[in-house]
């Protein structure tokens, strides 16, 4: 039975991917539609990518294309080392995607779906927020008739972790910082799913093993495509496994009793060298304590705890039905 209809806003990038394939093969998902943007590879790379990850795990799901620059800073610099130079680990010769693009940019797909549906879809943004934004500023009636927002992206330093583009920023909100705060800052249900609770959800070597001896085509796909991954996290000290970020935004929606939250407005830093830092003003501060930046925007949910074993666990299962 279809419970949470979600628009998959997206930069595969293999985090991106390995999430996919949960969304596609979850029984209480229908995915409305893939739209894609930059940030872990240019936009005709990871356009390409959603379409090819939606032709092999989704074929009937429309993707639309996104943005291809933040909204006032600078693109981001590529990270071939992270995700590699087709931005899916390498694992094999791409080419040509036969299926065809939507045609509407991203932001657009997203205005007319919510309006043709009101109070029921969800925009699972896991990528720089920049087509949300570019949604809002275009259409701002759809605050109230969007279900909810889902966003990987921040931290709040919970476990000590800022960041993880730079010291002080997780890369989706590096990537547009000025799209965030905008998103952050609109009148609807917003949760943040952040590094605070993605760092602690670690898909171990033996668990990708283990996808990928009993979860067919698609566990198959999850280890193959996590390769070059792991290897990254291993040159970054992480031992023998990859942070699920995007999956744990997807978990979130189907399965939020297993995340510990945090409410309170959300400010993104938008310039210096502390760009992307996310500061949220705790519901439980003093009310007395002014602040203006804060005081004037809608609470946030941010996610401060994860049972990560029952996260993982609900992917094995999904991916073994
Ligand atoms: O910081 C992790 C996030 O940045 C993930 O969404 C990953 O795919 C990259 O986009
Ligand atoms: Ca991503």
């Amino acid at each position: 039975m279809t419970k949470h209809r979600i628009i998959y806003d997206t930069d595969p990038g293999i985090d991106d991917a390995i999430a996919l394939v949960f969304l596609a093969r979850h029984p209480e998902i229908e995915l409305v539609g893939i739209t894609s943007v930059f940030g872990n590879a240019d936009i005709d790379t990871t356009t390409r990518n959603a379409l090819y990850l939606a032709s092999r795990f989704a074929p009937h799901v429309p993707v639309a294309r996104g943005a291809a620059a933040p909204l006032k800073c600078p693109a981001p610099e590529p990270i071939s080392h992270i995700h590699g130079n087709d931005a899916l680990g390498d694992i094999e010769r791409i080419g040509h995607v036969d299926k065809p693009e939507d045609g509407r940019a991203a932001h657009r797909f997203m205005i007319d779906a919510v309006r043709a549906h009101p109070g029921e879809i969800t925009l699972l943004a896991v990528g720089p927020m920049t087509n949300l934004a570019l949604a809002l500023q275009e259409a701002p009636d759809i605050a109230a008739l969007v279900r909810e927002v889902v966003v990987m992206g921040g931290a709040f330093g919970i476990n000590g972790t800022l960041g993880n583009a730079t010291p002080a920023a997780e890369a989706n909100m590096h990537a547009d910082p000025d799209a965030a705060d905008i998103v952050f800052g609109a009148p609807w249900n917003v949760s943040i799913v952040g590094l605070d609770v993605t760092h602690e959800t670690v898909m171990t070597t033996a668990f990708l093993a283990s996808l990928r001896d009993s979860a067919g085509d698609a566990g198959r796909f999850v280890w193959d495509v996590s390769r070059f991954y792991e290897r990254f996290h291993a040159s970054d000290g992480i031992s023998r496994g990859i942070y699920a970020h995007d999956y744990s935004a997807a978990a979130f929606v189907v399965a939020r009793a297993l995340y510990t939250t945090r409410s309170g407005p959300v400010r993104v830093l938008t310039d210096g060298i502390a760009a992307g830092l996310t500061i949220q003003k705790p519901a439980s501060m003093r009310t007395d304590t002014p602040a203006p930046d804060w005081d004037t925007r809608p609470a946030c949910d941010a996610c401060i705890g994860v049972d990560a074993d029952a996260v993982l666990d609900l992917f094995a299962r999904t991916l073994a039905r």
